[in-house]
């Protein structure tokens, strides 16, 4: 280890790129403090040739000029983590978002870091490993209550090999700075262990076997459970064009996903809708155990007036401390909203580095960093034997809504189910605007044979029901040439199920009190009634009849996901269809 800081000086600058001549050792992804007067500013190293440095720094450069002093510190850029982190709300680089302000006042002013993670709060630590014990990297030495969840106070992963604990703290109340256990390393050297820990942020942080996941995440989104689902574990996108409802989508999936805990990051995305999420989010009550929501939840914005550098630091800091929580044997969720605005940064970085630029300028090594961004979701088994996952879902903006440009066409290539939004349907508001039938995900069957077990035939009524929607959509596009009476009657009753299908089932009012919401037990009772519709031998005698008939029922069903599921009201609109259903079945 070096005692000595490795320090330059600013040759030159290129927006936020700026050129370093240093002597001493330096690396790759190491941390540089740019010293302007009494204020420092933190950046990267991310290319290094012959004596020059070249540092991308996260903040607004003013000031700096030739001759700026730079300080190597030697650290990656890396995380704080340990309990406190939830309900917290932080920048790409962890400072804690309204501490800031606090300290620097309404408008965050470049230069103030702030440790994220409170060292005089104390914890009630209960000591689990025993004195003699040998443990490794992401073993339990310890926990505390950080909300209801029991937060594992783990060996360090940047601890390689086995410790045996020479002395455990007694359980009482401590700081996450306070030693809880020591313990000697193979060599017998002895190392002290704190409730506080550091990991790079760009080195994916597991400990224990990567496996594949199967279990269904639920969403309470109906078109998302039944038709696109996501699994525990797993990936999944939502690309669509502007303002077709992706951070609405986003949105919903942080409040009512089947997980313990969420990691939301607003990367580049605008400010007013930054301020907006601050606002209401922390008077949300999390439906599943009526909790806040905030208490599940860890924010890390970087809105679009913030330097581009800070929205890679972002998406990455969320990915590390989404990965300490899995660590603990929980179900994590990572929502990256928008990760274009990530690729806009490398695109612009890497013009600045001057390489040589691949598809639409975007850099050649675009699609290995999705892809590894990705990666890090999975399941994962502990060394105690648990689980824990961490599913991942990002945004993409194409410009102009195509999917055909680079950021799209890599993320699509590595995720497991693809959430296209389409700009036909939020103009026509049809929310949410996930197209029917470009949408895919690879879990469908993973999903279905778990649903199967409690509602038989639930993977054969998602297979008819794409196919009616298909089906609907090649009827609805002649109707459009030959008008309703030139389409038969039978193929008017497949349009006319195709479109109670979207309307009633597809369609979910975000902004309703009970529609927002639809869980999977009320998705159990609806779907198999829309696929009895869909199976049961109604017959018409005119086209008039059959539109009426649907029109009716369509309205009935629409309005039975306004009620509140199992009240009074509900039950009577539900048998009240289930007859108009019988009777129509029954009268030819
Ligand atoms: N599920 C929904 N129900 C009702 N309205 C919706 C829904 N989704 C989106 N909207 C409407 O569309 C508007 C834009 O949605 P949103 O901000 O999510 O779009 P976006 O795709 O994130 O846009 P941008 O590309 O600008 O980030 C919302 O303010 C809302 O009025
Ligand atoms: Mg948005």
């Amino acid at each position: 280890m070096k005692n000595e800081l490795s320090t330059g000086t600013v040759v030159k600058a290129f927006g936020n790129l700026i050129h370093v001549a240093f002597k001493g050792d330096i690396r790759q992804g190491e941390v540089a403090m740019v010293e302007i007067g009494n204020v420092s500013l933190k950046a990267e190293v991310i290319e290094i040739a012959g004596d020059i440095a070249k540092i991308q720094v996260f903040e607004d450069i003013r000031g700096v000029k030739l001759g700026t002093p730079v300080t190597f510190t030697h650290h990656l850029l890396e995380a704080e983590l340990g309990p406190g982190l939830l309900t917290s709300i932080l920048d790409g680089l962890q400072n804690p978002l309204e501490k800031v302000a606090d300290a620097t006042g309404l408008f965050l002013t470049r230069g103030v870091y702030i440790e994220p993670l409170d060292r005089e709060k104390h914890w009630d630590y209960h000591p689990v490993a025993k004195v003699g014990d040998s443990l490794s990297r992401g073993e339990s030495l310890g926990w505390v209550n950080e909300g209801r969840f029991s937060h594992q106070i783990m060996v360090p992963f940047t601890a390689y090999g086995q410790y045996t604990l020479t002395w455990t703290i007694k359980p009482g109340s401590y700081t996450i700075e306070t030693v809880v256990a020591r313990g000697v390393d193979e060599q017998g050297q002895e190392h002290a262990f704190t409730m506080l820990q550091r990991w790079p942020v760009k080195i994916p942080l597991f400990a224990g076997e990567k496996l594949k996941g199967s279990r269904m995440m639920d969403t309470g989104m109906r078109i998302l459970d039944t038709q696109f689902p996501v699994i525990k574990g797993g990936t999944f996108c939502a690309p669509g064009p502007f303002g077709a409802g992706k951070t609405v989508l986003q949105h919903h999936l942080s409040k009512y996903s089947s997980v313990d805990i969420v990691v939301i990051v607003a990367c580049g995305e605008r400010a007013g809708e930054v301020v907006e999420v601050l606002r209401t989010f922390p008077h949300l009550v999390d439906p599943h155990t009526s909790e806040s929501l905030m208490q599940r939840t860890v924010m890390i914005c970087n809105t679009s007036s913030m330097p581009v550098s800070a929205r890679e630091a972002s998406i990455y800091m969320g990915a590390t401390i989404a990965e300490y929580y899995r660590q603990m044997g929980l179900d994590v969720l990572l929502l990256a909203d928008s990760t274009s605005r990530w690729a806009q940064a490398m695109r612009e970085m890497s013009g600045r580095l001057e390489e040589i630029p691949g598809e639409e300028a975007f850099p050649a090594y675009l699609s290995s960093r999705i892809a590894a961004f990705y990666e890090r979701a999975g399941l994962v088994q502990l060394k105690n034997g648990k689980f824990g996952s961490l599913t991942i879902g990002g945004t993409v903006s194409p410009a102009g809504g195509n999917f055909e440009e680079p950021v799209t066409q890599s993320t699509l290539s590595v995720v497991g189910a693809f959430h296209g939004l389409s700009r036909e349907r939020s103009d026509a508001r049809k929310y949410p605007a996930i197209d029917p039938l470009i949408s895919w995900s690879k879990y469908v069957d993973d999903v279905s044979r778990e649903l199967e077990e409690k509602i038989e035939g639930w993977g054969e009524m998602v297979t008819r029901a794409a196919r009616i929607l298909r089906e609907g959509d090649e009827i609805g596009k002649r109707m459009e040439v030959v008008g309703e009476e030139g389409i038969s009657l039978k193929d008017f009753v497949n349009y006319l199920k195709s479109e109670l299908y979207e309307f009633v089932y597809l369609q979910q009012n975000a902004f309703d009190k009970e529609d927002a919401y639809c869980p999977l037990e009320r998705q159990k009772v609806l779907f198999p009634l829309i696929n009895h519709i869909f199976s049961a031998p109604l017959e018409f005698t005119s086209h008039d009849q059959g539109r009426s008939f649907f029109l009716e029922l369509q309205n009935a069903l629409k309005n039975m996901n306004f009620m509140p599921f199992k009240s009074e009201r509900y039950e009577s609109a539900l048998s009240a269809i289930k007859q108009k259903i019988h009777r129509m079945a029954g009268s030819k």
